[in-house]
Order: C-alpha cells, then structure tokens, then sequence
C-alpha cells in the first residue's frame, strides 16, 4: 500500500462564469498518509467544499494530479470516477443525508447494495456498524425518530459500510450542539485509532485542534 492515500500536486480548479474565471483552488499540494486524521479549515468561501468534491472524486480538477491511494485520478471519466468513488470513499455530511423512509439498518446498509453481498452478509455488517458507532438500542428506529447526535451515528455508520480507504467529513458537527458535537468527534477519534484515514473539513476551532495536522485554507490556496 503506498504511503500516502491522498497526494494532491499543484491543483487547481476553475469555474468560469460568463466572462469572469473563479479561482477556486489554486496551485494546491497537500499529501495525507494512510491513519492520518487531518482538518481542512477556513472561511465561507475559501475553497473548502471544492476541495472536497475533488477528494470526493465528485468532481475532476481543471489542472494537476490528484493520486489517491497511488492512482491518478484527475483525468477519469465519470463512470470510472464513481466506481473509485463508490469504492474507496466514504462520506459524513453536515446534516447527515439519511433516507427518511428506511430505518437505521437499513439506511447503513444502502452503500452495500452496489457490492454483491448477500442479504445476510449486508444485515450482519450493518449490524456489527451499528453497535460500533453505539445505535444497538436504535436499530429499527427511522431517521425522525432519532436525535441529531444519533443521526449523525447513522451517517457516520454507512460511511464505513463499504470499507473505504478515506473518510471525508463536511462539517460533522455543524448541526449539532457543543455537548453532541463532542461526542461525534469522540467517535471519529475511536475510528482513528483504529486506523481509519479521516479528512474532516470544518469551521470549528475545536474540531481542528483535535486533529493530528490541520491545513486552512484561503482564497483557494492551501497553507498549513
Ligand atoms: N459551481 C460553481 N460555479 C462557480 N463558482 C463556484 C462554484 N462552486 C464554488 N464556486 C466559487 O468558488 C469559491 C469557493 O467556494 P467553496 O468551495 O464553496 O468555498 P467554501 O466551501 O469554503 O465556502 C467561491 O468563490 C464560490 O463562489
Ligand atoms: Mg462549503
């Protein structure tokens, strides 16, 4: 495995709007190490979601090479930039994007659906994530039914179902109130420790100190 799931090399990323060109990301290095836990911080407007689309393989950059887990991905086309997507990345929002029909077995196992599994394989994996992020008593309780923090412990759960090499968090604690908040990162301090590579893009100071490397970010350009 090399050593570094993420390397990104003088990247940037343009919008052009009419006549005008926005700079979004310019000239960006950055390099993540496998178990590193890192935050991207810095003001509205300083590039950050950008920077995640990118690592997200959401998106292609407009110059420079993104090598995730040793592989240059910044030229691939969308259906090749999904598949590595749907296989190497697992992602936490903000306001925890859960399917308010399903309940949280269920809403876990939805990245699993694409992977060949089993019903049986998929329900056990689920259930073992479930204890993991400590839902055992939530497990047929439905999105409505749940707190923020448990929400969040839902996403945070399908995030690891299919087994990702990277975790990328978009402001995990943003919804959530200080108490919670705490906990979450809490929880993404335990996945950590067990070796999880965490990427988490944040406004808060807290979240940011409690990282191993925090890089902020500023008109697009990335210092450390
Ligand atoms: N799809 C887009 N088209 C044009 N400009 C965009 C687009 N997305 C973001 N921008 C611009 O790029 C800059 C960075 O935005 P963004 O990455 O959303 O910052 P942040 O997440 O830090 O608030 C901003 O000036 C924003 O207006
Ligand atoms: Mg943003």
């Amino acid at each position: 495995m090399p050593e570094n799931i993420v390397e990104l090399q003088n990247l940037s990323k343009f919008y052009r709007m009419g006549d005008t060109t926005v700079k979004a990301l310019q000239n960006v290095d950055m390099a993540v190490r496998s178990g590193e836990m890192v935050a991207v911080m810095g003001p509205s407007g300083s590039g950050k979601s950008t920077m995640l689309n990118m690592l997200g393989c959401l998106d292609r950059p407009t110059e420079g090479c993104y090598l995730l887990d040793g592989h240059d991905v910044s030229g691939l086309d969308d259906n090749r930039l999904s598949e590595v997507r749907c296989s190497k990345i697992g992602f936490i929002f903000q306001s925890y994007n859960l399917i308010a029909q399903l309940n949280v077995v269920e809403n876990i196992e939805v990245p699993l659906f694409y992977k060949g599994l089993s019903e049986r394989e998929s329900r056990e994996r689920a259930l073992k994530l479930a204890e993991l992020v400590g839902l055992e008593k939530r497990l047929w309780h439905q999105p409505l039914q749940l707190s923020g923090g448990e929400r969040q412990r839902v996403g945070i759960a399908r995030s690891m179902a299919s087994d990702p090499l990277l975790l990328l968090a978009d402001e995990p604690t943003g919804n959530l109130d200080s108490k919670t908040g705490a906990d979450i990162l809490a929880l993404l301090h335990d996945l950590h420790q067990r070796g999880a590579t965490l990427i988490v893009v944040t406004h808060d100071a807290e979240v940011g100190a409690q990282c191993q490397k925090t890089f902020h970010m500023s008109d697009g350009r990335l210092g450390a």
